[in-house]
């Protein structure tokens, strides 16, 4: 039988959770905008025509930051189309999805929608078919009271108050070919370098994230990172980190396995940004923003047809990946992942957030409805905050297709201070083979378990839909706690959280 020790010790510190880690991401494509979040005339829509079913799902996730407005969009936004008087606004060609926007939701619509969704934006600037100039210009129209163009063009749009945007990415993944002008490292860290060198001159409270590599499959990974940072380092605050993964092979074992993958990309961005540091005899220490994350491969093929054969639709459906059952494992297990990586780790974002490879769905003439992985995202989100505690974990090994040593239990500590609260998030990946799983909490004195939730099925290729939620959360009783020794047996394949309290 599969088996693992876990030690959760209070004094164990790792470090305390941004909890930026539980992010998103709003592009403008396909249905994530328009009959996304926004659909004036929907039964659920509100005054600003904002759907009022999506604003309950998202703030029931607790989204505290969500990237805008792109993703590959933004390398030919023009955001100057995007505010002022709905009725003036000109429709342009996105070249990113191939679909026409409208423009009828913009900049001021996107941020009055994030107030109600409780969270804050992280803004995207173009740098593919644009530069420092209107970098800034946007920088001045969004954070500025300075009686200067920008910021009266601002206040001219009934918007009074800057809306104070903290955090900013410097372009969007620059080192892929198919980004609209796409840039060498070279290129990309000297323009980089001087359009954060103005921005902070203009706002110097923001923080800026320079783009790392768009995936570790890139053949310029870590070379990009080196050489950008090179010129970048002193600059901005985070590097970019995206990945997605997939399960074409249909081989459940190795998808499970691919956390290792994702822990080897972590270390490698860390080790370039602290040789940076040490080359530069730098005091300061680059953390992490893995701005760009989920599974992603369901409806690929389908989609590059779709702007192939169909181009410039407004709205069209595009990356509706249906996750399935396995998928929502393997969410669960990056999310382990990012809170082992709590050090350095300080921004994540689940892309994306509504209908584009997202947790929640819309039907434009019906309700909206949560995704198999809605639920380790809403379980870490609400429970994950706190301190990380340093994972000491025991556990029996597996090798799948093309990993070796391949932990049968992942798992990871939260301690929630100001609550008395542990948390311990779980994932069995064998998935052949129930763990027993075994957790040393006697630091934790007097505290008894509050909650145990878990998914489990056999059917990996289960899904939810409109009409019903096949995967979902169950509660669990069949544990023991005894002299600060909690033992149970998790099922295979199967996403656990174990909730201590006083
Ligand atoms: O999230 C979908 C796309 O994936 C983004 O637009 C791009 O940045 C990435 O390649």
């Amino acid at each position: 039988m599969a088996k693992a020790k876990m030690i959760v010790d209070k004094d164990f510190k790792l470090a305390k959770i941004d909890k930026r880690i539980y992010g998103s991401f709003i592009e403008h494509l396909g249905r994530a905008v328009y009959n996304g979040i926004y659909q004036p005339g929907h039964p659920s829509a509100d005054e600003d025509g904002f759907r009022k079913d999506v604003l309950e799902l998202v703030k029931e996730l607790d989204v505290p930051i969500i990237r805008y407005p792109g993703g590959n969009f933004v390398s030919n936004f023009f955001w100057e189309d995007s505010v002022g008087p709905k009725g003036e606004r000109k429709p342009r060609l996105d070249l990113a999805w191939r679909t026409l926007e409208t423009n009828e939701f913009g900049l001021g619509e996107f941020a009055k929608w994030t107030k109600k969704a409780n969270s804050e934006i992280m803004m995207a600037v173009n740098l593919g078919t644009r530069g420092i100039a209107d970098a800034l210009n946007l920088l001045e129209y969004c954070n500025l009271d300075t009686n200067s163009y920008y910021s009266d063009l601002r206040k001219s749009h009934g918007v009074k108050e800057p809306y104070n945007i903290k955090t900013w990415c410097l372009g969007n993944e620059m080192d892929g070919p198919w980004q609209m002008g796409h840039k060498t490292a070279t290129e990309y860290g000297r323009l980089a370098a001087e359009t954060a060198k103005a921005m902070k001159t203009m706002d110097s409270s923001i923080e800026l994230v320079s783009c790392g590599s768009s995936n570790v499959e890139m053949p310029t990974f870590p070379e990009w990172e080196a050489t950008t940072l090179e010129e970048t380092y002193d600059y901005v605050d985070y590097i970019s980190l995206h990945n997605y993964y997939g399960n074409a092979e249909n081989d459940t074992e190795d998808f499970f396995a691919k956390t290792q993958d994702l822990e080897r990309f972590i270390h490698t961005v860390i080790a370039t940004c602290d040789y940076v540091k040490a080359k530069k005899r730098s005091k300061k220490t680059l953390n992490l923003s893995f701005d760009e994350w989920n599974v992603w491969f369901h409806a690929m093929a389908s989609d590059n047809e779709e702007m192939e054969k169909r181009p410039w639709q407004i709205a069209p459906h595009l990356l509706e990946d249906i996750y399935d059952y396995e998928d929502a494992i393997l969410v669960g297990l990056i999310l382990i992942t990012f809170l082992k990586h709590a050090d350095r780790l300080k921004m994540a974002c689940l892309a994306q957030l509504v209908n584009v490879i997202a947790p929640i769905m819309t039907e434009n003439d019906g309700g909206a409805w949560k995704q198999t992985i809605y639920y380790p995202f809403l379980h870490a989100s609400k429970y994950g905050r706190g301190i990380a505690l340093q994972s000491v974990v025991n556990s029996t090994k597996h090798d799948s297709a093309k990993h070796e040593d391949v932990t049968d239990i992942e798992s990871v500590a939260v301690y929630n201070e100001e609550k008395d609260e542990v948390t311990i998030f779980a994932v069995n990946r064998n998935i052949k083979e129930d763990a027993l799983f075994e957790a040393d909490v006697r630091s934790f004195e007097g505290y008894r378990v509050l909650e145990y939730i878990a998914l489990e099925n056999d059917d990996m290729k289960i899904v939810n839909s409109i009409t019903g939620e096949k995967v979902s959360p169950i509660g669990r009783t069949d544990y023991e706690l005894k002299d600060g020794i909690f033992t149970t047996t998790m099922k295979k394949c199967s996403w656990n959280v174990i909730r201590f309290g006083k």
